[in-house]
């Protein structure tokens, strides 16, 4: 572990929790009973399991539980049919991102991220002086695989991030071309793969990078608790990668994270196979319903694959967000050049409702 002196020497300046929380803020007066639909959060939460393990280690909170740490890691890695070795874990998937971005970026390094996804990444290389190169999604939304090695080579070396499914489009880059730019990624560059919302998609397209990780290439696969097992609070994500460029992202960790939140990770993960499958169902049945109502009305959107989608309002997502959150609705920020969309975070059925009834409101006005 560095601290922040050592890494501010090695040019790895952190990004700022304040910069951070400030990203997925929502701006201006917020009426009451307003409803959170920006964040791609999951109303659900923590399953009980979790909250009972949880209840039960608080009160043990008062060490740090060192210990604890080798067997934990061990049990995450196997749930992905990994070794310890194999994994990093962080407070959330921003640390371990954080900590990729750091290790595999330089001078000659650039970081080399589709265009748009999710930001904080390119906000990190930024905050450290490295230089990001943004390469357009194609037609179908998808991270241009080709365009992303070529600028790779042209600059002999650097770090190719995109997310798959992508935040904000909800869009899946398919299986071919993920292994192909695995297939074919230049001398010193690595490929870091978001897979944030994996679990939401039922897309056959859809392949985890995680076996190109145990076949030993040179891939960096992320994942979150955040998301559809409803931790975001409660911060834990992990990559999973070869065990030498796990090596080297681990100086740049930040110890280890709550032990509280173990817990409630390894209680999930006891059961992990039967909660993903009921909250897919449920959130992917709820987004329909959502779909259902954009054809309707002959709003278009974006084929969505995650627990968020995009709608094409043809407008200024700016003033358009601005009126939901004035009746109580808040959505995703602006996903610049997408301006004329708006992402909105699927939430429980009940809020999907409010979400129909004020999107119209406000789109028919
Ligand atoms: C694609 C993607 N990756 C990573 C994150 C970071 O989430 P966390 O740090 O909570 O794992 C987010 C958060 O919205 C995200 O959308």
């Amino acid at each position: 572990m560095l601290t922040r002196r050592q890494l501010a020497a090695l040019g790895a300046t952190v990004l700022t929790e304040a910069a951070l929380a400030q990203r997925a803020a929502v701006t201006g007066p917020i009426p009451p009973g307003t409803i959170w639909l920006n964040a791609n959060e999951n109303p659900d939460g923590p399953p009980k399991a979790s909250l009972e393990a949880m209840m039960k280690v608080l009160p043990m909170a008062g060490r740090y539980h060192y210990q604890q740490f080798r067997p934990f890691y061990s049990t995450l890695a196997a749930s992905e049919g990994l070794d310890a070795s194999q994994i990093l874990v962080g407070a959330g998937s921003s640390e371990v991102l954080q900590c990729a971005i750091h290790a595999f970026t330089g001078p000659g390094r650039p970081l080399i991220a589709a265009n748009p996804t999710y930001e904080s990444p390119m906000a990190v290389a930024e905050a450290a002086n490295r230089q990001v190169i943004r390469v357009g999604l194609t037609s179908a939304y998808a991270a241009d695989v080709k365009k992303m090695v070529a600028e790779a080579d042209k600059a002999g070396g650097g770090l190719i991030y995109f997310c798959n499914p992508n935040n904000p489009t909800s869009t899946v880059t398919s299986k071919p071309d993920v292994n192909w730019l695995i297939d074919n990624l230049p001398r010193n560059t690595v490929a870091l793969i978001d897979e944030a919302y994996y679990h939401f998609s039922e897309s056959p397209n859809l392949e985890s990078a995680v076996r190109r990780v145990k076949e030993g290439r040179g891939v960096v696969v992320s994942r979150t608790f955040s998301k559809i097992y409803g931790m975001a609070g409660l911060r834990a994500g992990y990559v999973c990668a070869r065990p030498d460029l796990i090596e080297k992202m681990t100086p740049f960790r930040n110890n280890v994270i709550s032990i509280v939140t173990v817990h409630a990770v390894l209680a999930a993960l006891e059961n992990a196979p039967a909660l993903l499958a009921e909250r897919k169902a449920k959130y992917n049945r709820i987004r329909a319903g959502v779909c259902d109502f954009l054809k309707s009305k002959n709003v278009p959107y974006i084929d969505p694959h995650a627990n968020f989608m995009m709608i094409d309002i043809k407008r200024d997502v700016r003033t358009f967000a601005g009126g939901l959150l004035a009746k109580g609705v808040a959505v995703g920020r602006p996903f610049p050049p997408m301006d004329g969309f708006l992402r909105v975070s699927i939430g429980s059925a009940e809020d999907m409702e409010k979400f129909k009834r004020v999107f119209w409101e406000v789109y028919s006005a």
